[in-house]
Formats: structure tokens, C-alpha cells, sequence
């Protein structure tokens, strides 16, 4: 069996507290991916909302949070998503949830995908 491929993102701490951030954008600038950090831990969700079969969410880079950075927001009809669960509290697609996508931190706080988690 062949070894598995990660993909490291970043460092823990290039991901502010209450905040997002995405990853591996494609040519039309959306994100494949972002995350969110609460209280240290981080949750990661598909940049595709359940409403509209795969639209992407953020209004711009890195922006996936509403107002009040409580909920992750798609900013296509304002759907509003738990962070560290995915599912849809208010909007079109209530009661459906973000696709999660598992990250992983090392003692050193580098941050990685599993090539097979994101293809
Ligand atoms: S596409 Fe996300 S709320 Fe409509």
C-alpha cells in the first residue's frame, strides 16, 4: 500500500480566533475549502453550499463568517451555518450541513490535509 500524501497549509497561528480562512482557490477564485478557529480548535467545511449544488459561500477572500463572526454565512442568500458543526441554523437550505473536510495539526502546529480528503 502506497503512503499516504498530505498537503500542509499553514501554521495554526496564521488563522486568526473567531476567523476563516481558505484554501487551494481554483482559477475562478474560489476556495476548494476554509476553516474556522474557535477557541483553538479548528473545523473545516467544503466552500459549497447546500442550497445551490456546490455555489461557493464567501462575499471575499477569506470572509466566511457573518457580521456578529458567529456564524459561517454564504453570502449568496444568506444562509447561516454553525462553525464547529456545519449544519444550517437559518436560511434556504435549514436543517442541511456543510460537507466536512477533516485537517490535522502536528506538535509543531502545522496544519494538513489528507490528499484523499480533498480530491
Ligand atoms: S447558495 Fe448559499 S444560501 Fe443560496
Amino acid at each position: 500500500m502506497g503512503e499516504v500524501q498530505a498537503k500542509v497549509l499553514c501554521h495554526i497561528d496564521e488563522i486568526e480566533e473567531g476567523a476563516t480562512k481558505g484554501f487551494l482557490e481554483n482559477d475562478a477564485g474560489h476556495d476548494l475549502f476554509f476553516v474556522v478557529k474557535l477557541d483553538g480548535r479548528l473545523f473545516a467545511w467544503r466552500n459549497a453550499c447546500p442550497h445551490v449544488s456546490g455555489a461557493p459561500m464567501a462575499w471575499r477572500k477569506d470572509a466566511y463568517m457573518d457580521a456578529k463572526k458567529q456564524h459561517v454565512a454564504c453570502h449568496a442568500h444568506g444562509a447561516l451555518f454553525e462553525p464547529d458543526t456545519g449544519l444550517c441554523i437559518q436560511g434556504p437550505c435549514l436543517g442541511q450541513s456543510l460537507a466536512k473536510v477533516p485537517v490535522h495539526v502536528d506538535q509543531a502546529g502545522m496544519v494538513s490535509v489528507l490528499i484523499t480528503d480533498i480530491n
